[in-house]
């Protein structure tokens, strides 16, 4: 069976899977987002399938890279680690929707470890028609145009002479009540031309909020209870592989440290 295929029959199953399990249970209905889809009158298979598929490939791969990365980073700058610790145990231990949102330092360090490492490392379209971009540049119908996270991230211009530091300060400002500080982050966002790791104008990550909302579950529920310790050699210097996807070369093989406090 081609992989293309195999990937819809994959996708079809999970589809008649969820079915059989909402006609034996309706509550189910509006627990996750396929029952969602098939609850509320989606029923062309083919429809959902795709959906399915372009959630998995669209949703899965960017959020594993993009925590991969991250987690190599928090081991490597203790004192981020700290405030991000700091800011899930103000919260409570399944943090709801509206406490997700008000995690912004989580926030801030989840886009500085992006715009890093990227997990969408690099993005191509073609010109349906001849155009020509805002700077004068011409482009012929047929032109394939790419244009580069990884490197848009590390650009001096954009970030600073101090690109290279994991700092997720510069995505922060100090609450302010009036004229004093309350001790609280506000975060404040780049335009995403300036950093397109979500891609930007009308075809823009369709998932990005969601992907915010799983990535800062996934830390707060891990960082609350482990330390995430690298099982690699002090030294080591992971290689980051640019596919479709971001990779580290040979995966990130780590140690859970339960914590105690
Ligand atoms: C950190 C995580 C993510 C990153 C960095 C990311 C990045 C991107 C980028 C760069 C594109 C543009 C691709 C292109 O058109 O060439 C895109 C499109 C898209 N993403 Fe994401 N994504 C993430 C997570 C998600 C999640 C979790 C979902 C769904 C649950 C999702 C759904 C989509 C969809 C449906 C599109 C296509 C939008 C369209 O063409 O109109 N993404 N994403």
């Amino acid at each position: 069976m081609k992989p293309s295929s195999q990937l819809r029959e994959f996708a079809k199953n999970i589809i008649k899977e969820k079915k059989q399990q909402i006609s034996k249970n309706s509550s189910l209905e509006s627990v996750d987002l396929l029952s969602r889809f098939l609850s509320s009158g989606h029923s062309d298979e083919d429809f959902v399938t795709d959906i399915v598929i372009s959630f998995i490939l669209a949703g899965r791969d960017t959020t594993s890279a993009a925590l991969t990365w991250y987690f190599w980073l928090l081991s490597q700058n203790q004192e981020v680690e700290k405030e991000v610790l700091r800011e899930i145990k103000e919260k409570s231990e399944s943090p709801v929707y509206e406490e997700v949102k008000d995690m912004a330092y989580t926030h801030a360090s989840l886009c500085e470890s992006m715009r890093l490492y990227p997990p969408v490392p690099i993005d191509s379209k073609v010109a349906q028609h001849d155009d020509v971009l805002p700077d004068g540049t011409v482009v012929k119908k047929g032109m394939r145009v790419s244009y580069h996270p990884y490197a848009m991230g590390r650009l001096e211009v954009l970030w600073g002479s101090d690109w290279e530091k994991f700092r997720p300060e510069r995505w922060l400002e100090s609450a302010t009540d009036g004229a004093n500080k309350v001790g609280k982050w506000r975060f404040v966002g780049r335009d995403p031309y300036t950093y397109p790791v979500f891609q930007a104008g009308p075809r823009i990550c369709l998932g990005k909020d969601m992907a915010f909302l799983q990535m800062k579950r996934v830390v707060a529920g891990i960082l609350r209870r482990f330390k995430v310790a690298p099982v690699a050699e002090d030294g080591f210097e992971p290689v980051f592989v640019a596919y479709l996807t971001s990779k580290m070369k040979g995966g990130f093989p780590v140690r859970f440290e339960k914590r105690d406090d």
